[in-house]
């Protein structure tokens, strides 16, 4: 078996793996998902992502489908069983399948995983940083809880990419910043400040957030984490986009504005910290600009 899967409670190779046609994450988008990533075959903040599982779960009125142990047990195992040392691993938990009803009624839930492979920039597109436009948010009012409802989040990143821009920063109806279709944004000011919106029901609470922000402060740099106005975000001296598969990755254009040069100091900075996060869990070196 090259690629495996699990689903049904068993590994499976992966183009056999199916779920109920009844299944709520079908009928409802009634799941959570979380996207983790391994490197030399070590899952990178694993417990981190499973906190962020839990809360998740819990804010849908979902229990744990196993027990924290079992679940990375699990994982690990669906990791051994596929042939790539390096990769992300997709986990998704639906409440249940049952014939068609909005109520919540205790279900057995429906654990599906899978992996898939890295999706790292090129060494090329961290030196560059990448074009994004900006949008008002179409989603709905808790995107704190990972739920794989994103239609909001597709479409915005689809009309993003008719301009020829590779994401879109989401702005609330006041212009305040919010997040961008799948990442954490940053930016850096010109007293040199890093600052990011804060967490509440309108971002989702990144895992490479949590450790963005410390990493500046060992690294000493004042971080806020407040409203920032879509002029702040136009005028930043350097800017960032935060995620599982993205690690760093500098935003060097916003609707056509340059913002920087190429990836800018700060930005480098938090990469290398990054990937030293990386080399500390797994012993392996990641890529370093
Ligand atoms: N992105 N905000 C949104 C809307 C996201 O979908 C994600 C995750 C993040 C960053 O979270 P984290 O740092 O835990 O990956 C913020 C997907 C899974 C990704 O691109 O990896």
């Amino acid at each position: 078996m090259s690629r495996v899967a699990y689903a049904e409670r068993r590994y499976q190779p992966h183009a056999e793996a199916v779920t109920p046609i009844e299944d709520r994450g079908l009928q409802f988008a009634d799941g959570i998902y979380e996207v983790m990533e391994y490197f030399n075959l070590h899952i990178l903040d694993a417990e981190e992502h499973m906190d962020r599982l839990e809360r998740s779960l819990g804010e849908m009125h979902m229990p744990m489908p196993m027990s924290r142990k079992a679940m990375l047990h699990m994982l690990n195992e669906l990791v051994r069983k596929n042939v790539r040392r390096h990769g992300l691993i997709y986990l998704q938990v639906n409440r249940g399948a049952g014939m068609r009803n909005h109520e919540i009624r205790p279900m057995k839930p429906i654990v599906i995983a899978h992996i898939l492979p890295r999706r790292t920039p090129t060494a090329e597109t961290y030196r560059q940083g990448i074009k994004v436009t900006t949008a008002p948010d179409i989603r709905w009012g808790r995107c704190d809880i990972k739920t794989v409802s994103l239609l909001g989040n597709i479409l915005m990143k689809y009309e993003a990419a008719q301009q020829g821009a590779k994401d879109v920063f989401i702005f609330d109806e006041k212009n305040n910043l919010r997040e961008s279709s799948s990442s954490n944004i940053f930016i850096v000011t010109d007293k040199g400040i890093i600052a990011t919106p804060p967490r509440n029901h309108h971002i989702l609470p990144g895992v490479t957030r949590i450790h963005v922000l410390k990493f500046a402060a060992e690294l000493g740099i004042k971080v806020e984490e407040r409203m920032i106005s879509k002029e702040e975000v136009m005028n930043a001296k350097e800017c960032f986009i935060t995620s599982t598969s993205a690690h760093v990755l500098p935003v060097t254009s916003i609707d056509g504005k340059k913002i920087s040069d190429g990836i800018g100091p700060v930005s480098k900075q938090l990469l290398n910290h990054y990937h030293h996060h990386i080399l500390n869990i797994t012993g392996e070196a990641c890529p370093i600009l």
